[in-house]
């Protein structure tokens, strides 16, 4: 993999991104109603395509919903691209996109692939929070520095 960027998505890109989403749970896809949370971030412009080596294989929202700070709202890399280090590197990049000093995203305890990616992105572990998902906490994780990233 050469080189992974991250491209600000237009409404032109829907369709690529919501079909990543479906295919990542279709049933969340749809109870949830993804597809309008996925155009609603891209008009307020925090939705990010994922490309390596110019193809789309994900994408990242990405807000200051969190007590103000840069947050990683979710990051999906399409099943056939993963394990290949392209969610690490694309969260080192929204680091460098992102306004505060500080960058702050959660995940389920049982999601062992996130967390590994992100200590490989330099985040820390902040802290976890329990009731929102029966029996699997929600982990907090930040990363410090935007220079370093
Ligand atoms: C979690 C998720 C985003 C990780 O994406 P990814 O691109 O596969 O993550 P990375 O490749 O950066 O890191 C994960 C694995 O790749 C390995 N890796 C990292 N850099 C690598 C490289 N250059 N070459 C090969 N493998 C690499 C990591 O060690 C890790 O491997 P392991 O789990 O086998 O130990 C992806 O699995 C996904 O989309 N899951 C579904 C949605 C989700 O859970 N999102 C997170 C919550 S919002």
């Amino acid at each position: 993999m050469d080189t992974i960027e991250l491209k600000r998505a237009t409404i032109s890109d829907k369709e690529v991104l919501v079909d990543i989403d479906f295919r990542l749970d279709e049933i969340e896809h749809v109870e949830q109603r993804r597809a309008e949370k996925i155009v609603q971030a891209i008009v307020n412009g925090q939705c990010f395509i994922i490309e390596a080596d110019e193809k789309e294989v994900g994408f990242m929202l990405f807000d200051y919903r969190f007590f103000d700070q840069g947050w990683i709202e979710l990051i999906i890399i399409d099943e056939e691209h993963r394990g290949k280090g392209i969610a690490t590197k694309a969260m080192e990049l929204i680091c460098k996109e992102s306004k505060t000093n500080k960058v702050f995203t959660s995940t389920n305890k049982s999601n062992t692939k996130m967390q590994k990616a992100l200590a490989k992105a330099g985040f820390s572990f902040a802290g976890e929070i329990i009731g929102l998902d029966d029996g699997d906490p929600e982990l907090f994780y930040f990363r410090a520095r935007k220079d370093d990233c």
